[in-house]
């Protein structure tokens, strides 16, 4: 598959953060076992992957504005075009030595999401898409399932947990949803979500109390997927609001008009 230049600076990036993360990965397995664990040693792995991006990021296109969730907001010269970046998204997974993390990496230009690569460096897989070239896992095209019964599907979600989000309504969605699908998932890395459902592998997901560079790459992937989606009121106002629903055209309706009935969609 040929790259583009734009694809190209994001994957390098990507990859060169990736050596440090899945080292400092290898070394968390070995921290678990030490009373003080390994908590701040994965604040520092965090914030070294955020640098490594930065650097390289800023090296190949020097103007561009930089939003990191570690760094925060930087701004650029050029002010059309702005990378949004999570260093480390499923920090509790990599925390807890389960292998399902990702960098994640967006491009938005003139407000609008052009470009998105999500790399999980722990099974090598690499999701990128581009506006109007598709999205790809390696180098497989993807398309989003084609699945329309809710009783059929797989659909993945975040949990309100301690100290975040609205347990009570999140108790109220999962209850509305479970007794609808197939199997409901809670898998720990919200671009990872995104990138499965634009793999086919779930059919929807729904997750609130989310910041953009939870979903920006994740996004791309999605429409370039063929999918749809939506904040939790069916608009596009998801990094305002902070809430997202996304799946194929059938899915992504079903399921937003579940949730709104289950609990009110208002943020
Ligand atoms: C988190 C993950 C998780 C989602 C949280 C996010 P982090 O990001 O994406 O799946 O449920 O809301 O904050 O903290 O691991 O980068
Ligand atoms: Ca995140
Ligand atoms: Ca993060």
């Amino acid at each position: 598959m040929l790259q583009s230049p734009l694809l190209n600076v994001m994957i390098a990036a990507a990859r060169k953060a990736a050596r440090t993360l899945k080292r400092d990965f290898g070394e968390v397995e070995h921290l678990q076992v030490s009373l003080k664990g390994p908590a701040n040693f994965v604040t520092a792995a965090d914030r070294r992957a955020e640098e490594i991006l930065r650097a390289e990021l800023v090296k190949a296109r020097p103007s561009y504005g930089f939003l990191g969730e570690e760094g925060g907001h930087h701004e650029g010269t050029d002010k059309s075009n702005r990378w949004v970046v999570d260093p480390l998204d499923g920090t509790t997974n990599f925390l807890h030595s389960i292998p399902h993390f990702a960098i994640s990496i967006a491009l938005e230009r003139e407000g609008a999401l052009i470009a998105g690569v999500i790399y999980n460096p722990a099974n090598d897989e690499l999701y990128t898409a581009e506006r109007g070239k598709g999205a790809f896992l390696n180098d497989k095209r993807l398309r989003v399932a084609a699945r329309k019964l809710m009783g059929e599907a797989v659909i993945a979600c975040g949990l309100p947990h301690q100290g975040r989000g609205d347990l009570a309504l999140g108790r109220k969605e999962i209850a509305a949803v479970q007794e609808k699908v197939a199997g409901l998932r809670r898998f720990g890395a919200a671009s990872l979500d995104l990138a499965f459902v634009a793999a086919g592998r779930f059919d929807a997901y729904w997750e609130r109390d989310l910041s953009p560079w939870d979903m920006a790459a994740g996004i791309v992937l999605l429409r370039e997927a063929g999918g749809f989606v939506t904040d939790l009121d069916g608009g596009q106002a998801m990094f305002a609001k902070g809430h997202i629903v996304a799946g194929n055209e059938t899915m992504h309706s079903q399921l937003q008009a579940m949730l709104k009935a289950a609990g009110g969609a208002v943020a």
